[in-house]
């Protein structure tokens, strides 16, 4: 399987990126009955060869430029296949004593690149959602004087964000307790940063219907464009407001490698709370996210419920950290193995020259775009995710939301490249973001011209039929 591995990862280029098959067929494919009979592991990866290959989505491929699931890192893939083989358990110190210490060293390297002291603390979770959840969570305790935990939410409060921030924030403040209708989503600007003003407007009508300020989010990096919000000014805001300051950088947190753009983070280490995945812009495999806190003891005081069944008995001088005691988490796969090989095995420069290269080609394309004027970019990009949107001057806006979805479809069957579509400020975009290792300058221009192509090709097509119609 591994020389299987290492063939794919090497091949992967002549492979159709994503197939064109109906769910239906797949889910056909799959209509199977539990075995019975053992079959050998030689015959079962044939199977999967047959089976589940030729239809995944081919995340390394170079010309996947689509929603954030970088390629991973190959000595990520290893630490991967190890941690299932030895099966540490984190949750409790007992069932995993070295593999405690080499997260806690992880987490310490997290805290470190955003500028936390020592005081710090995190943990490693299922992802990006998950880490948003702990940190609204953790809001929530803070700013009700611990009170939350206990006894629910008695008061009326809000949660600000802008109207760019991840689903997972909705999803939170749910669970959370706080209720969507508190989830107030504020305007942003040109460059798609948050708009203080409206903040401010907003922060005071609510104060004066008696709805307090719970948490004030930043987003370092949106998921559509990686626009950062004005951390510092948020911040300060917070403050001000005696709430909690968490700070989205799910995708974002990858700019902390970079070598060439260092400031783009700027007061990133203002925040209460802070989400950081290295499995998206640090190429670690699936699933390594991360939630990290300034103040470690805010995590125990959210979490810090102790079971006798789960107590260390032997553990006299409290020496022997519990992830569970300081996490949402019990059960937890041991996620650091492949965060801490990748940074060995390259070391941290290296993975920020990738994090650089990616930046470097969503500028190119955003060059190639405005040198000849058939789109229209949203903004220069600040990181690797650029949203063009196809200036079809004589269809109407309907024809051209039409247009990018279908020219979108056209380049998905085509097997050779793979990105989103999105919509913002009214239009529809292609939202492109290159997070990959394997992907080159050449790659990116192949798929200037094929985008250009095809966008001519579909408007010329919806034209004749606007006008036989
Ligand atoms: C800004 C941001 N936050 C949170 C998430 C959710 O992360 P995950 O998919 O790891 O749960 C994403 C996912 O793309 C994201 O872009």
């Amino acid at each position: 399987m591994i020389d299987y591995i290492a063939d794919y990862l090497s091949n992967v280029a002549e492979r159709p990126l994503f197939a064109d098959v109906e769910p239906s067929f797949l889910y056909d494919l799959f209509d199977e009955a539990i075995p019975l009979q053992p079959k050998s592991l030689k015959d079962l990866q044939k199977v999967i060869e047959e089976k589940l290959m030729p239809y995944i989505t081919h995340v390394n491929h170079p010309g996947y430029m689509g929603l954030i699931t970088p390629s991973p890192n190959p000595a990520g893939i290893l630490a991967d296949l190890f941690a299932s083989a030895i099966n540490q358990n984190l949750g409790a110190y007992s069932i995993g004593p070295s593999a405690v210490a080499m997260e806690r060293r992880v987490i310490r390297w997290l805290n470190d690149l955003i500028g936390y002291d020592e005081k710090a603390g995190g943990n490693l979770t299922s992802g990006g959602m998950m880490a948003n959840f702990i940190g609204i969570k953790l809001a929530r305790d803070f700013t009700t004087g611990d009170k939350a935990q206990h006894e629910g939410l008695e008061e009326k409060w809000a949660v600000y964000v802008s109207e760019e921030r991840h689903v997972s924030i909705d999803k939170s403040v749910d669970a959370a307790g706080i209720g969507r209708n508190y989830l107030r989503t504020i305007a942003t600007d040109d460059n798609y940063q948050i708009r203080l003003d409206e903040l401010e407007e907003t922060l005071q009508k609510d104060k004066a219907r008696g709805i307090k300020p719970i948490c004030i989010i930043g987003l370092a990096g949106t998921t559509n464009l990686g626009a950062v919000d004005d951390l510092e000014a948020l911040a300060e805001i917070a403050k001000r407001e005696a709430c909690w300051f968490h700070v989205d950088a799910a995708y974002g947190g990858g700019m902390l490698l970079s070598l060439q753009h260092p400031d783009i983070l700027k007061g990133l280490h203002l925040a209460d709370s802070v989400t950081i995945d290295p499995h998206k812009w640090f190429y670690a495999p699936l699933d390594a996210g991360a939630v990290l806190v300034k103040d470690h003891s805010r995590l125990t005081a959210s979490f810090g419920i102790q079971h006798a069944y789960l107590t260390d008995q032997s553990d006299q001088k409290s020496e022997r950290y519990q992830f569970y005691v300081h996490g949402f988490e019990q059960s937890k796969r041991f996620r650091s193995l492949k965060v801490w090989m990748s940074f060995h095995h390259y070391g941290k420069d290296k993975i920020g020259e990738w994090v650089d290269k990616n930046v470097q080609q969503a500028r190119h394309l955003y060059g190639l775009a405005e040198s000849e004027g058939y789109f229209e970019s949203a903004t220069f990009p600040v990181m690797s995710a650029i949203c063009l949107h196809y200036k079809s001057g004589d269809l109407a806006t309907e024809q051209s939301h039409t247009l990018h979805h279908e020219v979108t479809s056209r380049i998905e069957k085509g097997g050779q490249f793979w990105f989103a579509s999105t919509e913002m400020k009214g239009k529809t975009w292609f939202r492109i973001n290159p997070v990959n290792i394997h992907t080159t300058i050449e790659h990116i221009e192949e798929l200037y011209s094929l985008l250009k192509k095809t966008c001519k090709e579909v408007k010329e097509e919806l034209m004749t039929k606007y006008v036989s119609v």
